[in-house]
């Protein structure tokens, strides 16, 4: 299996090289993770369960089916792990918040996120192909 591509990069993070399209998929569902960060936080701001479980749901792990085709190839594995685990975290707010939403449990979940969002971005960048 192919396992991504990547260059050598002028920072500490390894570069990726992505297709413009594969790029412009990545960068916009990274603004919607911010997007869904917010309508978390400001669920637990007003103790509004409906906020946490939208931004939940917005960044969910069924934004993966909706990949432009082949660019799962082109992300390195670490990439994909990470990304895949920060999908199921996003899942995880709708689910547990459903059962019994309490606001200092949702903060702690999204403080786990927040990591995710940090590990990865210290890692790994975008590099455009033509
Ligand atoms: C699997 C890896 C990964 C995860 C997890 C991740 N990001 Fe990113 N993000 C990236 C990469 C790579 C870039 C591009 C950085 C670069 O090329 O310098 C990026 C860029 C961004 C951008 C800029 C978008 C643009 O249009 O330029 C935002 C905003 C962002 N991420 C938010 C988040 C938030 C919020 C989270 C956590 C909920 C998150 N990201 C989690 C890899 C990740």
């Amino acid at each position: 299996m192919f396992k991504g591509s990547t260059v050598s990069s002028t920072d500490s993070r390894v570069a990726m090289k992505l297709s413009k399209n594969n790029r412009d998929f990545v960068l916009a569902e990274m603004r919607g993770f911010l997007e869904s960060v917010q309508l978390i936080n400001n669920g637990i701001v007003n103790n509004d369960v409906s906020k946490v479980i939208e931004g939940g749901k917005k960044s969910g792990g069924s934004v993966i089916a909706h990949a432009p085709q082949g660019m799962m190839a082109s992300l390195p594995m670490g990439f994909k792990k990470i990304g895949f685990a920060t999908h199921d975290l996003f899942d995880e707010f709708s689910k547990t918040t459903k059962e019994n939403f309490n606001t200092a449990n949702t903060q702690k979940q999204l403080d786990v996120l927040l990591n995710k969002c940090i590990a990865c971005h210290r890692t790994y960048k975008i590099e455009i192909t033509e």
